[in-house]
């Protein structure tokens, strides 16, 4: 595997890679990887002759006072899990190599982004899109993969690479999960043990409320009981749970295909987001 840092050395590897007609896969990620991310290589290995990922912690996409400056780095080890999943090339780009100076645009999907995540984290996703943007329009890949994990991020690149044109194919991959359900994430190293093993009440509660849903069970009912659930699980912050159309991620009060439950909420000091697909025939 080839590890470029320099944005200047980034074109003459790409087009080594890209020599003998391989499609190219890219994988964008912060780092702190495991199996959820290698899935996404996984996926990528499976589908392009090549295959090239970058660690980038994008400054733009956190608010103030998140976790930019205590997000977990481990640059050796991630490198080294790329390494074995056959990842072919490892782009770590300086803040320079994406933001040169006197970078001033900013990319807006405008709806998509502004509910849910974006309504608890103003900012987050133009810091997303646009460093996207930029990632894919460096790379120019055949295709990229990005995590069902991350259901609005994916919803959002998807209508950004659509609109902007980006000859880019957008691939979801499923969310991998603990044995207890837990959605894999960086972010899981927060928690204390205590709050690791109360978290799982997360997915758990979208999997009862997706089921009644299908069922034919009231939405807002089903809602409220998944709330009380985390509450009494020792969530403190419930910023929201939800049924959504899949693709506008628009509110919805009975079911209708394609639609996803998602949720977000806060154990001790750390936020959790989790989404489920919801298989009804009533909504048919
Ligand atoms: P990061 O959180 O590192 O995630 C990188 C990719 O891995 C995303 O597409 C995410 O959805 C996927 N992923 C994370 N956990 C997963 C899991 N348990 N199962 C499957 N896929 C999972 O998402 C980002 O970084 C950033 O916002 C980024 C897109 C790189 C832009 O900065």
């Amino acid at each position: 595997m080839q590890i470029i840092r320099a944005g200047e050395d980034l074109a003459s590897a790409l087009g080594a890679l890209r020599s003998g007609g391989h499609k190219l896969a890219l994988v964008p990620t912060m780092g702190a990887l495991h199996a959820g991310h290698m899935a996404l290589v996984a996926e990528a290995k499976r589908r392009a002759g090549r295959v090239a990922a970058t660690i980038f912690v994008n400054p733009k996409q956190f608010g103030k006072g998140e976790d930019l400056d205590r997000y977990p780095r481990q640059e050796a080890a991630d490198a080294g899990m790329l390494e074995a999943a056959g990842c072919d090339l490892l782009w770590l780009p300086g803040l320079g190599d994406i933001y040169p100076d006197g970078f001033a645009t900013s990319v807006t999907v405008a709806g998509l982004s502004e509910r849910w995540e974006g309504e608890a984290r103003p900012g987050h996703f133009d810091g997303v899109a646009t460093v996207v943007a930029r990632l894919l329009l460096s790379v120019r890949p055949d295709m990229a993969l990005f995590g069902e994990k991350d259901f609005q991020q994916l919803a959002m690149i998807r209508r950004m690479a659509a609109d902007l044109g980006l000859g880019v194919e957008i691939v979801p991959v499923a969310t991998i999960r603990d044995a207890d359900g837990l959605a894999l994430s960086s972010r899981n190293a927060y928690l204390s043990p205590d709050e690791r093993k109360r978290a799982a009440a997360l997915p758990e509660a979208l999997r009862e409320a997706g089921n009644r849903i299908a069922a034919g069970d009231d939405v807002a009912a089903a809602l409220d009981q998944a709330k009380r659930q985390l509450g009494d699980a020792g969530f403190s912050k419930i910023d929201y749970v939800a049924l959504v159309d899949a693709d506008t991620l628009e509110p919805l009060d009975r079911p209708r295909t394609p639609m996803r439950l998602i949720a977000a909420a806060t154990i001790g000091g750390t936020r959790l987001i989790d989404n489920m697909a919801v298989e009804s025939d009533l909504s048919r």
